[in-house]
């Protein structure tokens, strides 16, 4: 149990068409950012979580925190206006003997604890990676309406998240971005961009981003025959 996982939950639900942050929705009776959670106060590998929000869903953030009676540390960091000014402020705000992270979005809330656990120990081997699961639909390229390649789909993997990463190479890659103005809609896109190796670890098929009122009642199915 040595991990520190920052969950970004700081957006607002744009495509999900409702009036609040989709993660305060309810999903069989408990908002979706406390399914999120559950997983992650129940694999073994996380010691510490760091919870990223906006100032004014704190009074419902304290309530979820308060209902899950973690045994953990849970630590509500303040977000910014996109995912990664989100995540960069979570990174400050880490315990300083943190070696390694896992990020995971709030809106991933089927992810289970042996996803969590799997990724941790993925440090043991990379210092960099994420989990993905194979394309099923082949992916085309397109320009102006029209199709301008078509990928082999043996190449082609679908990020998820927990992402994993060392903690010190990451903040500077976050320095770095926002120095240089970068706009990323991952971590490892970061990673990337400074020539760091980013592996895949096996994500999992229903491990879906809350994103639609579709994708809730999809997860609520899921969770219906879990
Ligand atoms: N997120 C965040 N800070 C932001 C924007 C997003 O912490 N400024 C978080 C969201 O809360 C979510 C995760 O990043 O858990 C992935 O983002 P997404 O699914 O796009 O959520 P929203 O940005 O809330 O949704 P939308 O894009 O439809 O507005
Ligand atoms: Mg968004």
């Amino acid at each position: 149990m040595s991990c520190h996982l920052l969950i970004p939950a700081a957006g607002k639900g744009t495509r999900m068409g409702s009036d609040r942050n989709k993660l305060l929705l309810p999903l069989l009776g408990k908002p979706i950012l406390a399914w999120t959670l559950q997983a992650a106060i129940a694999a073994e590998a996380i010691s510490w979580i760091g919870v990223i929000g906006q100032p004014y869903d704190l009074p419902d953030f304290e309530q979820i925190f308060k209902r899950l009676a973690s045994p953990k540390p849970i630590q509500w960091v303040q977000g910014g206006t996109t995912r990664q000014e989100s995540v960069y402020n979570g990174m400050q705000a880490l315990p300083s003997d943190a070696k390694q992270v896992l990020i995971h979005d709030g809106a991933r809330c089927l992810a289970t604890p042996e996803l969590f656990n799997r990724c941790d120990r993925a440090f043991a081997d990379f210092e960099g990676f994420i989990a993905a699961i194979p394309v099923k639909d082949t992916i085309k390229v397109v320009k102006d309406q029209v199709i301008v390649d078509t990928p082999t789909r043996d190449n082609l993997w679908a990020a998820q998240t927990p992402q994993g990463f060392l903690v010190d190479p990451l903040k500077q890659a976050h320095a770095k971005a926002k120095e240089l103005g970068w706009v990323v809609t991952d971590d490892a896109a970061l990673f990337e961009k400074v020539g760091l190796a980013v592996n895949i670890v096996a994500g999992e098929e229903t491990n879906l981003k809350v994103t639609t009122p579709q994708d809730l009642a999809i997860a609520e199915f899921i969770l219906n025959h879990r």
